[in-house]
């Protein structure tokens, strides 16, 4: 068990480790286009070290200048090896539902592997489009659902598809978008609810034809990728907002944090936490390929909401930190639409439950229909302090985290049994 540290009356300035998703996604861009991209900073955390080993071993030069620097040499859209490729994603289901679709468009087969935790999570979301595209994958299946490992092997040919996503999943997204970079043709992903759009922006960067209209977002045939030399990658909303829901909660504090992201489809925690009375402002705010700029936060006197379904993919990593700020808030805080949570690194819907009944907090889950089809609805019922506790993690960073800032806002001593997984995202 490890003390979490009290904390009050802090005024400080923080960086945060670049974002993860981007890191993902320059890494994965930059292997595929001929030339030298530079990428600084980079997120060099757990999940981003296993992207970075699977294009060395397809047989990209990587160079790490320092921590948070990178060199990539690509050689364009095809990778340079011939024979059969062993690959792990480890824990990352970003590499591995992301990369599976550069994979399948590769001319040499490949053994795509996971750790035992990223082995429970569903698969058939990637494996279903990836199929009708003409992909070649093979993979475990248990009661029509698809699971890690997967035998790729080189498709006959890989064409455009036009994709109703069945979830608003940005890994998925993503999956489809690249694999369609080796079609020669149109593809049309069609989303229902807008998520996370890094890859469509990254994309762009690359010297793809990429646009979004409603819900449609349509990428034009391409025939190789155009290198922009280098890419910046601000620091990671997701892990911004454990210390901005520190700031909300502590009392007499203040926390200003530098340069994050604030893409919309990533940064709805700010809109949810503005609505329960947060005092946050948004400074410096610059206009990259993604935008960004400081987040100011102050001691806040939150009261509940309701979060709607569709704003859930906007902060669909958030929802744990969110509920401890519903625990310090006046009133109820509802969340429709969290069926997603169930199958993240851990089931979070359980997870938050266990940690926030732990400390007291009135808290539920249950089910409900939504046009015929089941989800989950979180409900916290704000009263008063939290009291100490002893935490779990469920091995999951975003649950250790949260945990953590709702320790550190408690009176008395808390404890959390496990840190060692928050180096997934933030080392
Ligand atoms: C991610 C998308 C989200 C998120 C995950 C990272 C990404 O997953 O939960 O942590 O980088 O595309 P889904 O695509 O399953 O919603």
């Amino acid at each position: 068990m490890h003390k979490i540290k009290r904390l009050e009356n802090i005024k400080v300035k923080i960086n945060i480790p670049a974002d993860k998703s981007i890191s993902h996604r320059a890494i994965m861009l930059a292997s595929l286009v001929s030339g030298r991209t530079r990428i600084s900073p980079l997120l060099l955390s757990e999940d981003t070290k296993a992207t970075l080993e699977c294009i060395r071993r397809c047989g990209i030069k990587a160079t790490l200048k320092n921590k948070k620097e990178l060199l990539i040499e690509g050689e364009g859209l095809y990778y340079p090896k011939t024979k059969k490729v062993i690959l792990n994603a480890s824990e990352s289901g970003t590499t591995f539902r992301i990369f599976s679709g550069i994979l399948a468009a590769q001319k040499f087969p490949s053994c795509f592997c996971t750790s035992p935790s990223l082995g429970r999570r569903p698969m058939a979301r990637v494996t279903r489009p990836l199929l009708a595209m003409g992909a070649d994958i093979k993979a475990k299946t248990k009661r029509n659902e698809k699971y890690p490992p997967f035998c790729i092997s080189p498709a006959n040919k890989l064409c455009g598809i036009r994709y109703k996503l069945p979830v608003a999943s940005a890994q998925v997204k993503s999956a489809i978008l690249l694999a369609s970079l080796y079609t020669g043709q149109k593809t049309q992903v069609i989303e229902p609810f807008p998520c996370r759009d890094h890859t469509e922006r990254m994309l762009s960067v690359f010297g793809v034809k990429i646009k979004k209209k409603g819900k449609t977002i349509t990428l034009d045939p391409v025939k190789k990728l155009k290198n922009p030399g280098k890419i910046f990658i601000p620091s990671d909303f997701s892990s911004a907002s454990f210390f901005i829901v520190l700031g909300c909660i502590l009392k007499n504090s203040e926390i200003l944090i530098k340069d994050v992201n604030l893409n919309p489809t990533r940064s709805g925690l700010l809109k949810v936490l503005k609505r329960m009375g947060a005092n946050i402002k948004v400074l410096n705010k610059k206009n990259y390929f993604e935008p960004y700029g400081d987040i100011l936060v102050k001691s806040s006197k939150l009261h509940g909401t309701i979060v709607a379904k569709k704003e859930v993919p906007l902060m669909v990593d958030e929802i744990p930190i969110l509920s401890v700020a519903a625990s310090f808030a006046k009133g109820k805080t509802k969340i429709l639409g969290a069926k997603e949570l169930i199958v993240k690194e851990t089931d979070r819907i359980k997870s938050i439950l266990y940690n926030l009944k732990k400390a007291k907090v009135d808290v539920s889950a249950r089910t409900y229909k939504d046009k015929g089809k089941t989800d989950w609805l979180i409900e916290v019922k704000g009263k008063g302090r939290p009291e100490k506790a002893k935490f779990r993690s469920f091995s999951d960073h975003r649950t250790a985290m949260s945990a953590i800032i709702l320790g550190a806002a408690i009176e008395g001593q808390s404890y959390i049994d496990d840190i060692k997984c928050i180096n997934k995202s933030f080392p």
